[in-house]
């Protein structure tokens, strides 16, 4: 009798011990790494080797990571870390592997089974905004979509594999309204096609609906409307409320995910739990972007992961509570990157690995804890003239293709520059390029055209005109 007595007590003993260990290790799991993750993108041709970026992203105490494809070499180096790892399957494999199970199950076995269970594969995303490209190449990739997801899982499934989400990130343009939040809508041309099944593979399968979303791109695109701190989701001074649902807003990120699940719940589905697939914001940009800068950026993720990783979660207006596994966008500036400027300067990290800014990913730092910031400098538009000239340090060689693409666009672009016209001397190339770039920038701007020329080209507020040859610019 005593001696059960005693057995009894020693298996409670077993099982309180058992239970303090496992919450210290919950606790110390806590402490170690965030629910926060880093994408770490790799277009850029100064970075980091993969094995000293895990050790950062390790260091910064990220407890995810997302790669945009399945890099062995990457995946080889996540194992044993402990961080949960999201892959991608490209876009240009998913017709193939929509049409065609046995390549599906290629793909898996390739890219997932020599690395898993070491490596901790948690998300399976099947291409990358595909629904943002409109050719008509990439329209019909829209509908393998949701197929090549079915194959993917199935693959999984008959290798018995549970706990890898197959899931799709979309950005926000496959809304055809936001605002208010409650009249958020998916695009009549994806809604019921594709919208509906994929909708329906992410409830049945308990996977997330993984959306990309940037305040930073409604704020900079009407600065003057928006207010910067509800963009930065900083304070409540602003609050807004959805005219729709009554529900009241103190940011602009709330407002847009809310507008997902408003567009979801249109559809039957208000369950499908949100993953944030890449959020941030530019440290850096050209002079017709205001607000990119080191203070807001800093001043956004901070912000960002501190609700992130509040326990319990803080959710959104529309559904308190739900917890928001988060991917912050992104590990480096990627000099590889087209478009604008502040396409190249998302990064946490400089290409060396220096800190941009700090930014603690547990969330447990508050913003008085931190060092100050340099202040921001271009929070308000810029206004008055500019022009795109060619930027200091580059070759001279690397101009002629630029030259001819920007004078072969619009109407009259190098008039001036044929010979006896008034900006045909003097006859150097930079002189020629920097006005073809100002006066093709001129004309396309409005369209969307930028001032780059893949990093050939630069803007200026210092007129370049010189004696009778005026440069074309832009008016903000
Ligand atoms: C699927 O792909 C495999 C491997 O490339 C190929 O052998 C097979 O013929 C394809 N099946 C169909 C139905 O196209
Ligand atoms: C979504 O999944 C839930 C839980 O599995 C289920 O109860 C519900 O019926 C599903 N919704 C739709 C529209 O299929
Ligand atoms: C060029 O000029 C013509 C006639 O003025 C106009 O119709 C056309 O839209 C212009 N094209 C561009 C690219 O500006």
């Amino acid at each position: 009798m005593d001696k059960h007595t005693s057995g009894n007590k020693a298996t409670e003993m077993g099982v309180i011990n058992a239970l303090f260990f496992f919450s210290l290790l919950t606790f110390s799991n806590g402490q170690i790494s965030s629910n926060i993750g880093i994408c770490y993108g790799q277009l850029g041709n100064n970075l980091l080797s993969p094995y000293q970026s895990i050790e950062f992203i390790n260091s910064m105490k990220a407890g995810r990571v997302k790669i945009y494809d399945a890099n062995p070499e990457v995946l080889k180096l996540l194992a044993g870390t402990g961080l949960h790892v999201s892959i991608m399957v490209p876009n240009n494999e998913i017709s193939n592997i929509a049409s065609n199970q046995t390549l599906a199950n290629q793909w898996v076995r390739n890219n997932v089974v020599p690395h898993y269970p070491q490596t901790m594969i948690r998300f399976l995303l099947v291409g990358n905004e595909v629904l943002s490209y409109s050719s008509d190449q990439d329209r019909e990739n829209w509908f393998n979509l949701v197929p090549a997801m079915r194959r993917i899982r199935a693959s999984l499934k008959s290798l018995n594999i549970r706990n890898i989400k197959v899931g799709t990130p979309l950005a926000m343009d496959v809304l055809q309204s936001s605002f208010p939040p409650s009249n958020g809508m998916f695009r009549s041309d994806v809604s019921e096609r594709v919208m509906v099944p994929l909708l329906h593979f992410l409830n049945v399968t308990k996977s997330f609906f993984f959306l990309d979303v940037y305040p930073y791109f409604p704020w900079s695109a009407d600065p003057n409307h928006i207010s910067l701190d509800y963009a930065l989701s900083r304070g409540t001074r602003f609050t807004y409320t959805d005219p729709g649902s009554g529900l009241r807003y103190t940011n602009l990120l709330d407002q847009m995910l809310d507008s997902v699940i408003f567009a979801m719940t249109k559809l039957g589905y208000p369950n499908v739990q949100l993953s944030i697939a890449e959020t941030g914001w530019p440290h850096a940009g050209d002079i017709d972007q205001p607000g990119a800068n080191i203070y807001n950026a800093a001043i956004y993720n901070r912000n960002l992961v501190r609700k992130m990783t509040a326990n319990p979660p803080v959710g959104t207006p529309a559904r308190p509570g739900m917890d928001i596994p988060t991917f912050l966008f992104s590990l480096y500036d990627e000099n590889r990157k087209s478009g604008p400027e502040t396409e190249r300067h998302w990064g946490l990290l400089h290409p060396n690995g220096s800190p941009v800014y700090e930014v603690d990913l547990t969330g447990k730092r508050e913003e008085s804890e931190y060092d100050s910031l340099p202040v921001p400098r271009n929070n308000r538009p810029y206004k008055g003239k500019i022009w795109c000239v060619v930027a200091r340090g580059t070759n001279v060689m690397e101009l002629g293709a630029p030259l001819i693409h920007a004078c072969s666009q619009g109407n009259g672009t190098c008039d001036a520059l044929v010979p006896g016209k008034e900006c045909y001397e003097p006859i150097m190339v930079t002189w020629h390029a920097s006005y073809a770039f100002s006066s093709y920038w001129a004309q396309f701007r409005s369209q969307g055209a930028t001032c780059s020329f893949n990093g050939l080209a630069v803007q200026t507020t210092r007129d370049p005109s010189r004696g009778s040859c005026k440069f074309p610019s832009v008016t903000l």
